[in-house]
């Protein structure tokens, strides 16, 4: 088989590749592990060394807290539909959410009752705080849902402050860490946040279908599936504790062991090594695209307060033939499109083009690979300039 000379540019999406350890974790446990909890054989329970990892990632005050789920998709919908709605309640959400957030809102709404509000935008201010303190003053808000990182202009929302502001207010605080978790410090304890989302499969290096949700002691929630947790199997009701009660069926347990290896990586490469390898690949990105008359970026600049995702549009060329080109021409993988999140795009105002092009460098990605995206990015943009 010859050599793999494409480029990934995805890693908003899946990080590729993963650290070798995960590869020998995932293969190890498929091989050794037959059912994790529910096996007399005793030994290393993936599980609970995933958790154990992400617990001291994460700062989390109870690792009984920390549940282990299929994603962050699910642990949002678990962290949103859970909750004990009135008709009447209300929901705050940022204009940036990803469809995990935003959906299970809408559904709430149309479903329970609840109502909805959107704080307003702009590129300097990504979450009026104003509007959301004034929201949660006229009273009868429930949740404040924010993405720490937005997955469409990379952007770093004031989490700390909504957070804080739910607080105050006697509302609980949601938090999707799906685009910063693994990329900076996250520290549960000092947020003082009552439910917070990981994915497993972006920076924390894991393989798909696996994330965690940290429920913290404010959050009373219902199970959304009810089913056998392998520790209370003598009885008809669950136990009704956490962790256990939220993690029914038998878990996959090669993935959550993947992740375990996962964090485990990220925590001795360390937070600060990663992010700094990542702001410099993402600052050439941008400085390589950014000049050249029809691309435009969509996002703060280089070296601002963001993640390595990088959202642009090259005027004169559809979002999805960009990407089409890039891959055929130039072996770039990316992704173009709404990015599972329309909200985003309409409040940025790219919904109407057809979304964007998003490159996402990874830890992995080099130099080389970038220029290559950046070439790329410029033969398009030169060919649909007008008069070429
Ligand atoms: C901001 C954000 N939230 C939630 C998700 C959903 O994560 P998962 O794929 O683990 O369900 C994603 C993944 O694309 C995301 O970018």
């Amino acid at each position: 088989m010859g050599q793999d000379t494409t480029i990934y540019l995805n890693n908003a999406a899946t990080t590729w590749p993963k650290p070798e350890c995960v590869y020998a974790a995932v293969d190890q446990t498929l091989r050794t592990c037959g059912s994790p909890r529910r096996d007399s054989r005793g030994g290393v329970d993936p599980v609970h060394e995933a958790r154990r990892e992400l617990v001291e990632l994460l700062g989390a005050p109870d690792e009984s807290r920390l549940i282990m789920t299929p994603g962050a998709t699910y642990a949002l919908n678990l962290a949103i539909l859970g909750l004990p709605w009135e008709a009447g309640d209300v929901a705050i959400m940022t204009g940036l959410e990803h469809h995990a957030v935003s959906r299970p809102i809408r559904k709430a709404a149309r479903e329970l009752g609840i109502r909805f509000e959107v704080a307003p935008y702009t590129p300097g201010e990504p979450v009026d705080l104003g509007f959301v303190e004034a929201t949660l003053k006229k009273g009868g808000v429930r949740l404040v849902a924010c993405s720490m990182a937005s997955n469409v202009t990379g952007q770093v929302l004031p989490y700390r402050e909504m957070a804080r502001l739910a607080r105050e207010h006697g509302a609980l605080c949601l938090l999707d860490a799906a685009q910063l978790a693994g990329v900076t410090p996250i520290n549960i304890a000092e947020l003082g946040v009552d439910l917070l989302a990981v994915a497993g499969h972006k920076a924390l290096m894991g393989p798909p279908g696996v994330g965690a949700l940290w429920i913290g002691e404010r959050a009373r929630l219902r199970t959304l599936a009810e089913g056998g947790t392998g520790g209370d199997s003598g009885t008809h009701a669950m136990s009704g504790a956490p962790p256990k009660d939220y993690e029914v069926g038998t878990l996959n347990g090669p993935a959550i062991a993947g992740l375990g290896a996962g964090v485990r990586w990220v925590r001795e490469i360390g937070l600060e090594t990663i992010h700094a390898r990542e702001a410099e690949l993402t600052r050439r990105l941008i400085e390589g695209i950014a000049p050249h008359p029809g691309v435009n970026v969509h996002g703060p600049g280089a070296g601002k307060d963001r993640t390595s995702v990088v959202s642009f549009t090259i005027d004169g060329v559809e979002p999805h033939a960009a990407a089409g080109a890039l891959f055929e021409r130039h072996g770039v993988i990316c992704r173009a499109g709404f990015h599972c999140a329309p909200l985003a795009h309409e409040t940025i105002g790219t919904h109407a083009g057809g979304g964007t092009v998003r490159m996402s460098p990874g830890y992995f990605t080099t130099e080389a690979q970038i220029d290559v995206a950046i070439e790329g990015v410029a033969a398009l943009a030169g060919a649909a300039a007008p008069g070429v």
